[in-house]
């Protein structure tokens, strides 16, 4: 492995998903701030091209884990190696995630519950293990991607949904327990976004996304990250998903969730 810079005061973010999509615009974005990272994802040629491309053009070091999060036990590994390795990770970016659209009773039990260990548990490993080393060091940020899908309930990705306001409120509590101790955790919640989600999720022509401009995950990645410096609790990028986020607050519970439904059917 080629490490092209290093120096005392660097310090490193670890985002997983890093293959494509918002994970590798935050991965950009980390090294252009003079972070050095560490890419995780399932893709070993994808990770190795983008690593190489993000070491040449800010001269940071880049390490590349081809890891499958949706393995129980995964985490764990992960963390080993980087102590291992006697990597300080300042920064974590819990980004890896994917859909499952269908009804719940017909779509397969085991992709569902691997979405679960991967949008939550995987998640949840991750903080545990990370938050307890920068609770040592009195330092370090915490990101984990959720999205607008947490606010209200979703039929037709009814367990996405659900992971996905798992999340948010895991991380709300959690920068609340963590108040004092140096540590920030921020909430990433992005509205439908260009990337590899809608094609693994063969949700292409449902009528929320199709015909649809989308955000970009440049965009998506930048709001998180200047959100994330400011030690902000919850960053929804995009006005419309701001607003429609509230909104959903104040609107009969029942009447939103039939709403949703409509909007996550395929035309
Ligand atoms: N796109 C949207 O509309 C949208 C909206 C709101 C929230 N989000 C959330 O944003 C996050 C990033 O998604 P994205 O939109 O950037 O989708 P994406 O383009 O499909 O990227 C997903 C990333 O996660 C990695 N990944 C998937 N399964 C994995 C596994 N089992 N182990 C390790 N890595 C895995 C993928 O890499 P490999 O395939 O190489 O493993 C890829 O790097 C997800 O948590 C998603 O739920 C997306």
């Amino acid at each position: 492995m080629a490490f092209l810079k290093k120096t005392a005061k660097a310090k490193t973010a670890l985002v997983t998903g890093a293959s494509g999509g918002i994970g590798l615009e935050f991965a950009k974005i980390f090294a252009q701030e003079s972070h050095d990272i560490v890419m995780v994802a399932r893709d070993r040629e994808k990770l190795v091209k983008n690593a190489e491309e993000i070491r040449e053009k800010h001269g940071v070091q880049v390490i590349v884990v081809v890891l499958d999060l949706a393995r129980p036990g995964s985490a764990q590994k992960l963390f080993n190696e980087l102590e291992k390795k006697k990597i300080r990770v300042d920064v974590l970016v819990n980004n890896a995630g994917f859909g499952v659209a269908g009804f719940f009773h017909e779509e397969s039990l085991e992709k569902q519950l691997e979405m679960i260990q991967l949008n939550v548990a995987t998640l949840v490993e991750l903080t545990y293990f990370f938050a307890n080393k920068m609770v040592e060091r009195r330092s370090g940020k915490i990101l984990n991607v959720s999205s607008t899908a947490a606010f209200q309930p979703g039929p037709l990705m009814a367990v996405y949904y659900a992971s996905k306001a798992f999340v948010l409120s895991f991380s709300e509590a959690l920068r609340n327990e963590l108040g004092d101790s140096g540590i920030s955790v921020t909430a990433l919640c992005p509205g439908p976004t260009e990337s590899g989600f809608q094609e693994r999720a063969d949700i292409k022509t449902m009528r929320l996304v199709r015909g649809k401009r989308l955000m970009s995950p440049a965009v998506v990645a930048a709001a998180g990250f200047d959100g994330l410096m400011k030690n902000k609790s919850v960053v929804i990028p995009g006005l419309r998903n701001f607003v429609m986020a509230y909104a959903v607050r104040v609107l009969p519970r029942d009447y939103v969730t039939k709403t949703v439904r409509r909007i996550q059917e395929k035309i």
